[in-house]
């Protein structure tokens, strides 16, 4: 049997030690169903207090201080709690082990020396693909997640003797890393490569486009998106540097943990079920409207959202959209956390009609299962959304998805219309213009549509039967490290 092919998957954040949002989810999963397919997938993580804490039997690999300000760098090597994962840990208390975020300090600004944090994470990850950093372990690909990890692609392309492969996934291209130009000379980042067909971006140091440039295949995590970031409408200024990556830029559409996210083991839930058995799901209803304080009625549509509160989710549609919508029958109940400006106008909504919106602004990840479970349809009007898994997580627990046809949101739900309801084929609602009105017809579309309880029924089945599971994009992933770009 050939050895199986070594990957290392390098990225800021893990679910459930460090999330701030789905990046969190994919690293988690991921690299299990790699696993899973037979490839000795492994994960590099920056050593934040909650995972150092966590990470079972570690042991130093290499001694690798002082480097980018840190005078101790340790790098471990153990295994994360639950998965028992096999991970690499960047122990380097002076840039890492700190109280806050992974990207932000606890008042909300960004830590001042992210550059050097994360161009760490990338120059350890191209230290373990040259060999030097594990005598035990070197990983054929490197698989860099978003921009914290990006820089592993260029200190990569700047080992001749690197053999093993670098493939950058954009899981968000709004987030590039951007850091003054000078910042390069702190990063042993040599001036040739600071040219605008390099990594400098306006006059600034670009940490994605480290990743764009360098990486020998780009990925992005759905078709849709792959196709629209080479467009100045989704491009985030990137697009001309996507474009000229041509067909190397693929997209693999997420999958969702379907371990972590099943109604019918769920130990969140009041009640489980399936789509053979829904009658829990009614349970989950009554249960969340009690929870948060919405009048149990079974008559209302319960509309969920479970979401970062920014400005892509376009949840300024939901705001000026509720009025008329609380009036036609819906509920909303809302996790969210972010933006103080949507904070403060979900608040002030809450305050108007307390039976019937609730909105909670702390994240509570077995509430987020409550929600998703108890919710008759789940929003998620993003302007733009490279994959998004909640609206997975909606499909999977017989909550109707009512998306904008954007990313991945169109790469996952079949629109219910009169056709694609006869055949069987729709799982929720989509929409076009990222208006309130718009918003608001989609929403009384599904409530229209929840008046037929046969058809609602039917497509809330089709829904929780699509396959969502990380197996197939496992394989996907697998394939594609075997093309050799
Ligand atoms: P994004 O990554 O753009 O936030 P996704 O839909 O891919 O969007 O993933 C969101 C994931 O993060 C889900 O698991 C969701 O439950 C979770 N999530 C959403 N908002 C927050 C938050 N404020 N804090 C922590 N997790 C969040
Ligand atoms: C990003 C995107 C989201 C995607 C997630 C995981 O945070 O905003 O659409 O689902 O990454 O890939």
């Amino acid at each position: 049997m050939p050895a199986a092919l070594r990957v290392l998957h390098a990225a800021a954040e893990v679910f459930p030690l460090v999330k701030t949002g789905g990046l969190a989810d994919v690293v988690a999963a991921l690299p299990v169903a790699e696993r899973a397919a037979g490839c000795d997938a492994r994960l590099l993580l920056p050593g934040y207090p909650a995972i150092l804490d966590a990470l079972r039997t570690p042991r130093t690999v290499c001694e690798a201080g002082p480097a980018f300000g840190a005078l101790r760098v340790r790098l471990l090597r153990g295994r994360l709690p639950d998965t028992d994962m096999p991970a690499y840990v960047i122990d380097a208390p002076y840039l890492f082990r700190r109280a806050g975020g992974p990207y932000l300090d606890a008042a909300g600004a960004e830590w001042p020396d992210n550059a050097q944090r994360f161009a760490l994470l990338g120059w350890l990850a191209a230290h373990l693909a040259a060999g030097d950093a594990d005598d035990r372990w070197q990983p054929d690909v490197v698989h860099a997640h978003d921009w914290h990890a990006a820089l592993a692609c260029t200190y990569m392309a700047g080992h001749a003797a690197t053999r093993a492969r670098s493939v950058f996934t954009i899981h968000n291209l709004a987030f590039q890393g951007l850091f003054p130009l000078p910042d390069a000379a702190l990063l042993n980042l040599p001036s040739r490569w600071l040219t605008s067909d390099g990594l400098e971006f306006h006059g600034q140091l670009n940490f994605m486009k480290a990743g764009l440039v360098h990486a020998d295949l780009v990925t992005t995590v759905s078709p849709t998106y792959a196709r629209e970031i080479g467009t100045v409408e989704f491009g985030c200024g990137l697009e001309g540097v996507i474009r000229a990556r041509g067909a190397s830029v693929v997209g693999i559409l997420n999958g969702i943990d379907d371990q972590q996210w099943d109604p019918a083991m769920d130990p969140a839930l009041a009640a489980r079920f399936s789509a053979q058995d829904l009658a829990g799901k009614l349970a989950c209803r009554r249960a969340l409207q009690q929870e948060l304080g919405l009048d149990v009625d079974d008559d209302a549509l319960v509309l969920t959202i479970v979401s970062r509160l920014s400005a892509q989710k376009g949840l300024d549609l939901v705001i000026a959209s509720l009025e008329p919508l609380v009036q036609a029958g819906v509920q909303l109940a809302l996790q969210g956390t972010g933006d103080p400006a949507l904070e403060a106008a979900f608040r002030m909504a809450m305050d108007a009609h307390p039976g019937r919106v609730q909105a909670r602004m702390e994240w509570d990840e077995d509430r987020a299962h409550r929600l998703v479970a108890g919710a008759d349809a789940i929003a998620v009007p993003s302007r733009f959304e490279p994959c998004g898994l909640t609206q997975m997580y909606g499909l999977r627990y017989g909550t109707v998805p009512i998306v904008r046809r954007v990313g991945g949101l169109a790469d996952t739900v079949v629109d219910a219309t009169p056709e694609q309801l006869a055949d069987g084929t729709a799982t929720g609602v989509v929409f076009d213009a990222a208006t309130p009105a718009s918003f608001e017809r989609a929403v009384r579309r599904a409530l229209e549509l929840r008046r037929s309880p046969a058809s609602w029924r039917a497509m809330i089945q089709q829904g929780m039967q699509a396959p969502l599971s990380w197996a197939g994009p496992a394989q996907a992933y697998l394939d594609l490290y075997a093309s050799g770009g």
